[in-house]
């Protein structure tokens, strides 16, 4: 069976290197030149653990290509996968342009009968959409059928959640097309959930929905237990030890970002709106996720007063570690709010400063070790929980800053590792360390770096 993947943005790049990786013999396919030819040499245009030494060595095996034309990518093609991006419109809504156009593509270029299966993720009632648009371009008499197949890989694991995932969601009103996933599908030794399209399209907003709801609830606990002196660490581990509620994404801190759950959940309102219906509870999740961004500007100004001036270190710019994507990271709005507030930054991430330095406002300073970043800072902000900045931020505070503050946005320390140190130490839904400076440290800094 020959697969083509319409789209090499993390979900078609991730879907095609897997699914050669089990064996098939997969075409993937894109408008952008650039890009086709940086794979084809065996470099991934993405930063994800694994997935570049995957693709060489699928490519050499001969079962991975990669090409810009639609005539090659399809003309042989049993199986087609739409992995197209979906991002967010003005008005909040997903923009479908992409999806539709490579409806048309694929209608223009089969030369046989396909399963044609939606990846991106789209609104209810987007795959019938689609089936019409393939069936009206069709130049030949071919029967096309349409399943729904959402992507649940986060960013970072994205080769290991293709391997490891907790289920795979087939929609499909037809059984026999169903049946052709599945069976590509069973390499991977992941239970698959058979549902109607419409359950599966709804099952992946549903989904997203749910975990940016899970983090904004802790968040909201987390500014709640800040007011009563509780831990929200310990609130979460009490919470999460009850398996009706899980401990998963109840981590508190400055909220979430990335491709997925701004734009999902801004759909899915959106969506909402059209059928009428008022998602009072997702808008709020929304809301409390935009105020949370900047909570430790708020506390920092609390703290300190004027930050006119201060030279405050950004440690982290990606929305999470190990990637380098920069989308709805928390690390602009912060970044945006301290430059209003007349702050001068620099800025470090192991990884994402190139595509940082394309979003963040103008004026921030870039620095390229974390040590060059926290030398003379008055302030640090841990806005990504990188393991080198876990490793390194608080003992490097320690050592170089006249009087240490770290404004932590992810909860990397205990308040036992903070007190080894001179650092005053400020996180989220957590009472602040404040450290004796008359007091004599157990710890040699010098011994322990
Ligand atoms: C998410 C979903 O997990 C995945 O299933 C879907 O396919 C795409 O969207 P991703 O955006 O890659 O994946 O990352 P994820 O690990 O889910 O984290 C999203 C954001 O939530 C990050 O900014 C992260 O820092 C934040 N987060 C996550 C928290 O603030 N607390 C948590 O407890 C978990």
């Amino acid at each position: 069976m020959k697969i083509s993947i319409i789209g090499t943005g993390y979900v078609g790049l991730v879907t095609g290197v897997c699914l050669s990786e089990v064996g098939h013999h997969v075409t993937c396919l894109d408008i952008n030149p650039e890009k086709v030819d940086m794979l084809s040499k065996g470099i991934s245009p993405i930063y994800e653990p694994g997935l570049g030494d995957l693709m060489v060595k699928n490519m050499e095996a001969g079962r991975l290509s990669f090409t810009t034309s639609h005539i090659l990518g399809l003309k042989e093609a049993d199986v087609v996968y739409i992995a197209v991006g979906t991002p967010q419109g003005s008005d909040g809504a997903a923009n479908l342009s992409y999806v539709y156009q490579a409806a048309r593509d694929i209608g223009r270029n089969i030369t046989r009968d396909v399963v044609v299966v939606t990846k991106s993720t789209v609104p209810l009632g987007t795959n019938h959409k689609v089936k019409q648009l393939i069936t009206a371009n069709l130049e030949g008499n071919h029967c096309v059928q349409v399943v729904s197949n959402p992507e649940f890989l986060r960013e970072g694991s994205a080769v290991y959640d293709a391997f490891y995932g907790d289920r795979i969601v087939i929609g499909a009103d037809c059984p026999e097309a169903a049946a052709v996933i599945e069976e590509i599908n069973k390499p991977f030794g992941i239970p698959v959930l058979k549902t109607s399209i419409s359950s599966a399209e709804m099952i992946k907003y549903a989904s997203n929905a749910f975990l940016a709801t899970k983090i904004s609830f802790i968040n909201e606990i987390a500014n709640l237990s800040e007011k009563v002196g509780a831990d929200v660490a310990e609130v979460a581990k009490g919470m999460g030890q009850d398996a009706r509620i899980g401990s998963q994404f109840l981590k508190a801190g400055i909220g979430y970002g990335g491709s997925c759950f701004p734009k999902d959940t801004s759909a899915l309102v959106r969506i909402s709106e059209e059928l009428n219906h008022d998602f009072h509870l997702l808008r709020s999740v929304m809301e409390i996720n935009e105020n949370q961004k900047t909570v430790l500007v708020e506390k920092a100004v609390e703290r300190l007063g004027s930050l006119e001036g201060k030279r405050i270190a950004l440690l982290g710019l990606a929305f999470k570690p190990e990637t380098d994507d920069m989308r709805e990271a928390a690390s602009i709005a912060v970044a945006e709010k301290l430059m209003e507030l007349g702050a001068e930054i620099i800025a470090y991430d192991p990884v994402a400063a190139e595509n940082a330095q394309r979003i963040l406002p103008e004026g921030v300073l870039f620095a390229a070790q974390i040590e060059e970043a926290v030398k003379d800072a008055d302030v640090v902000f841990i806005l990504t929980d990188w393991k080198e900045i876990v490793e390194k931020a608080l003992i490097l505070s320690s050592l170089f800053m006249k009087n240490p503050i770290i404004f932590d946005g992810r909860n990397c320390y205990t308040e036992k590792e903070v007190k080894k140190y001179n650092v005053e130490y400020v996180s989220v839904g957590r009472m602040p360390v404040i450290p004796n400076r008359e007091k004599e440290f157990e710890v040699t800094l010098a011994a322990s770096f």
